[in-house]
């Protein structure tokens, strides 16, 4: 029997739950860590998030596997919030929210500089979740216990939700990580990762003052981080150049039916994959924003993965093999390679104040509800909402670099207009015969339903070759 003390002898009021619920007496009476060290740590949380946002956001781009690149965007987004969390609670702990942009230790800057410039895949995913994601939950909930849970339990209840999924991240981490094999550098590598973030939270055992240390074990790093703006794609995506299928000329003809559209309204979703590859060019080449900024886009970035992700989601459903619809990334390519970031934003903005109007968004859902099938009325519900927030993004980030609406439009038509339709070009290249792959995923969904297909439907052959830009401009989205 423990000796009783004033606490254990101490009730509530008829037995009512104590302290509102948030702990118990004992917990509650344990001094815990000081508001200065509970800034510091914050803070180190704080940069921690920053660094990954920003390194998993530059990544997808050039990713070529689709299931990373969407599992980028969205653990992205995920640090994104945090950040945004963290920064709201730091400013409450009688710190000015100063210093949210200085670098905690430069042994830490050096870690994330080393993962940053992982040179491959399999390096990438093992730093990234085998290292940063697992050190940052295991210091959390050592926060967690530390501090005392009713002085600090604002804190305690954002880093409850922190760790709720980054444990979630961590999960997929380690889903992922069973198909990569061991880091190029295998574990030298990830031991002197181990060691920069060792010494990041002050723990180093060596001659060398903490500049020569760090040098010394910089591998990766020696040459600064280069954004990568080339997309790239994984096998499934066999002919990224091609533009044989007009789709949006399908979409708005009246006389095809609305459950053909939906279909070509899924490979439409599908191809979105290319605005979370532009959008990471401009979220990584646009310093010096305020944290909103890149919080706003990083969301936006997100949700035009899970329109992507949407359109997967909806040919799978329908017995589609979606490799079939031959997925272009044509927009992001030559948005990345020609358009300067503030040119890329300006033509994001132009197409979804276009998708807005009654033949947009709207106009895709009803088509969507009219096909019949419960699953498309849903996906474009929610792709409709999202692009209203996307339009109040664009108006919050976009328009207010500019003396009016109109001349962020123009400035955002104008950069569009610089990225004429390279139809001709890529197959003269010989990087594309573009295909006509409509009648085979046509057909496939006929055969998976059951019906027979329409043969003015089947017949359906008509490219983007020579197609005003305006045109264009709608099929991007
Ligand atoms: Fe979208
Ligand atoms: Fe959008």
């Amino acid at each position: 029997m423990p000796t009783p003390t004033p606490l254990t002898g101490y009730t509530s009021y008829k037995g009512l739950p104590p302290l509102a619920g948030l702990c118990t007496l004992e917990e509650a009476a344990r001094p815990g860590l000081s508001v200065e060290e509970c800034v510091r740590r914050l803070k180190r949380f704080h940069y921690c998030f920053k660094r990954l946002h920003q390194i998993l956001t530059a990544r997808i781009t050039a990713e070529p596997i689709y299931e990373l690149k969407t599992a980028f965007a969205h653990h992205a987004y995920l640090c994104a919030e945090h950040v945004t969390a963290l920064r709201t609670r730091i400013g409450e702990m009688r710190e000015p929210p100063l210093g949210l942009e200085d670098v905690p230790h430069p042994a830490l800057e050096a870690y994330f500089d080393e993962i940053q410039c992982a040179p491959t895949t399999e390096d990438l995913i093992w730093s990234v979740y085998q290292r940063a994601v697992h050190y940052l939950i295991t210091e959390i909930e050592l926060y967690q216990r530390e501090t005392n849970p009713l002085t600090d339990a604002p804190s305690r209840r954002v880093l409850k939700f922190t760790l709720l999924e980054l444990n979630e991240v961590n999960d997929f981490g380690q889903g992922a990580i069973k198909n990569f094999r061991a880091p190029s550098g295998g574990s030298t590598w990830l031991n002197i990762l181990e060691a920069l973030y060792e010494a990041g939270d002050g723990v180093y055992d060596s001659e060398l003052d903490v500049g020569q240390y760090i040098a010394r074990l910089r591998q990766y790093s020696k040459t600064p981080y280069q954004y990568d703006p080339l997309p790239k794609r994984d096998e499934r995506f066999s002919d990224p150049w091609n533009q044989g299928v007009n789709a949006e000329s399908f979409l708005y003809d009246p006389a095809k039916p609305a459950r053909a559209k939906a279909l070509m309204m899924l490979y439409k979703r599908l191809r979105e994959i290319d605005v979370p590859e532009m959008m990471a060019s401009i979220i990584t080449q646009t310093p010096g924003k305020p944290w909103g900024y890149y919080r706003d886009m990083t969301r936006q970035l997100w949700d035009e993965a899970r329109h992507a992700m949407m359109g997967e989601v909806g040919f799978v459903a329908l017995g589609v093999d979606w490799t079939k619809a031959k997925i272009t990334f044509n927009w992001s390519y030559r948005l990345n390679t020609e358009c300067t970031p503030m040119e890329r934003h300006g033509v994001l903005y132009f197409i979804e104040q276009g998708l807005m109007p009654r033949t947009g968004k709207r106009y895709e859902f009803e088509v969507a509800r009219d096909s019949g099938l419960p699953l498309m009325a849903t996906l474009q519900d929610f792709d409709w909402a999202d692009e209203v927030l996307h339009s109040q993004i664009g108006r919050a980030w976009y328009v207010p670099q500019f003396g009016s609406l109109k001349e962020s439009l123009d400035y955002g038509d104008a950069a569009w207009s610089k990225v004429l339709s390279n139809w001709a070009t890529v197959k003269e290249r010989g990087l594309t015969q573009h295909e006509n792959w409509w009648p085979a995923v046509y057909a496939m969904a006929c055969a998976a339903e059951g019906v027979q297909p329409d043969a003015v439907v089947l017949a359906f052959d008509e490219t983007y070759e020579g197609k005003r830009a305006d045109l264009q401009r709608i099929a991007a989205e």
